[in-house]
């Protein structure tokens, strides 16, 4: 019983579908705008922050770092290495000290 129902509704279905002669018609293809949330995507401080926006968003957000339990200045140094050395960051060897003083001024313990 329930065989002869699913053939008879692959039947109809077949009769319903739209004949195709070959060839098909190609979707049309639109722009479309996306809003992404603003958020706080970069580190705050203006221009001391500069540094650290121009060098470490490109891997993970800004929270991710700020959200750290506060660190040494000597300790942020070795993050920002690691990042270089571990991870390749292709941060600048002229653009640590300044990215250092930021992480050290707004997550410092001294
Ligand atoms: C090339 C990619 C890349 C860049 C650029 C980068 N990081 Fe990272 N970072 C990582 C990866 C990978 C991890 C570890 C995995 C994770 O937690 O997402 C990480 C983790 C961290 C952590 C968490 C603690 C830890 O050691 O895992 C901190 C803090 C951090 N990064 C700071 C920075 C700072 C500051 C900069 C800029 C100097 C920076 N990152 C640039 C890839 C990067």
């Amino acid at each position: 019983m329930r065989h002869t129902v699913v053939v008879l509704g692959a039947a109809i279905a077949a009769l319903l579908m739209p004949a195709t002669d070959g060839h098909q018609l190609a979707p049309a293809i639109t722009s479309t705008t996306v809003e992404l949330p603003s958020g706080d995507a970069l580190f705050p401080g203006g221009a001391n922050a500069d540094a650290i926006n121009n060098n470490c968003l490109a891997c993970h957000s800004a929270d991710m770092v700020l959200n750290q339990p506060a660190l040494s200045r000597s300790a942020w140094d070795a993050e920002v290495h690691k990042m270089i050395k571990a991870y390749k960051a292709p941060i600048d060897e002229s653009d640590v000290s300044a990215i250092v003083d930021y992480l050290a001024s707004t997550k410092g313990t001294n």
